[in-house]
């Protein structure tokens, strides 16, 4: 079986990029490592702080940013961070050609119940003489050149796009390296599988009402079959059950605080699973809009999502 650096090896990947994947891989299997230690590592809980979006920070939000942080500045291909745990982005070295926004623990609500949680990074090409601002991070998300989650479950795996497909790999606890178990991952167009915070519903645009009551009425409403319903409340799992077997995710705009176009965040959350999504043959929208064309206005920016699989998708948007 090959793994991620023979992979990366043969493949067209910049010797540059490698070298900031292979940092930030390896991070990701120092984090599984402290994971796996759980309470007996005295790292559960509260941290005591609060993140700049105003949510409690577990303490492993603050270690697995801190590792990550601390690996990336120092890889002096990598010209900048931005992290969800980080107010603002954090410059590494001026002549670095790359831009990394990641969430460093994805779902850490889970943390405290032993379920699944995960990291997840983007990242850009972008070089400049001066050192890196938040401006700089501000480009579309399909200009990502590469991006990817490690998902921290039963087995810790790592599903990477460098532009050229989705490839899903397994951490080798013996040799703690991530060898490549699926090649060229394909989402099917049709599905009978939704996820979606169904708590919110009375908050969500009438659209989004209609077309989640049409699922749940299965086969006795205008959809003619029968829909599942699954909320691992980590987006890197539901996005991770879809590559797998497909489905349709959604974290819609709600008028809880209309001030805000969704929960989750464009830079670090909806970006990298968009290009993980399409690259895999789904599709990755707003309300209205395709995730990856849009122009950000800040590393922080929330987003409405919905993605999946292709026609479910097309199937939510007529709504
Ligand atoms: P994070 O732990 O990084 O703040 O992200 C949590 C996000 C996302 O992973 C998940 O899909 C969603 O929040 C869950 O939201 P609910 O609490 O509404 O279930
Ligand atoms: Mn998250
Ligand atoms: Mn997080």
């Amino acid at each position: 079986m090959q793994n991620l650096s023979q992979v990366l090896a043969s493949s067209a990947v910049e010797d540059s990029l490698q070298t900031v994947l292979i940092q930030t891989t390896d991070t990701c299997v120092a984090i599984s490592d402290v994971l796996k230690q759980g309470s007996l590592a005295g790292i559960l809980g509260m941290a005591g702080n609060e993140n700049v979006q105003g949510e409690e920070q577990k303490k492993l939000d603050v270690i697995s940013n801190d590792m990550l942080k601390d690996a990336l500045l120092a890889c002096p291909e990598v010209r900048a961070i931005a992290s969800e745990e980080e107010e603002d982005i954090v410059p590494a070295n001026t002549k670095g050609e790359y831009l990394i926004a990641f969430d460093p623990l994805d779902g850490s609500s889970n943390i405290d119940i032993n379920a699944m949680v995960g990291t997840i990074f983007s990242i850009y090409r972008q070089t400049g003489d001066n050192p890196a601002t938040e401006q700089d991070f501000l480009i579309p998300g399909k200009e990502q050149v590469a991006a990817g989650y490690v998902l921290y479950g039963p087995s810790s795996m790592l599903v990477l796009s460098t532009g050229n497909g989705v490839n899903m790999f397994t951490l080798d606890p013996k040799t703690n390296t991530f060898l490549l178990t699926e090649e060229g991952v394909t989402i099917q167009p049709e599905t009978q599988e939704f996820a979606i915070n169904m708590s919110n519903q009375r908050f969500w645009s009438e659209s989004i009402q209609n077309y989640v009551n049409d699922l749940v009425k299965g086969k006795e409403g205008n959809r003619n079959k029968n829909f599942n319903m699954r909320w691992v409340a980590a987006m890197v799992g539901d996005v991770h059950r879809i590559l797998c077997r497909g489905g349709i995710f959604i974290y819609p705009w709600d008028n809880k605080d209309p001030s805000k176009p969704g929960k989750l965040r464009l830079m670090y959350e909806a970006n990298p699973m968009a290009m993980l999504l399409e690259q895999a043959g789904g599709k990755a929208y707003t309300h209205t809009d395709r995730i990856l064309d849009i122009q950000p206005n800040a590393i922080h920016q929330r987003v409405a999502v919905i993605l999946g699989a292709a026609n479910e998708v097309d199937k939510c948007l007529s709504y």
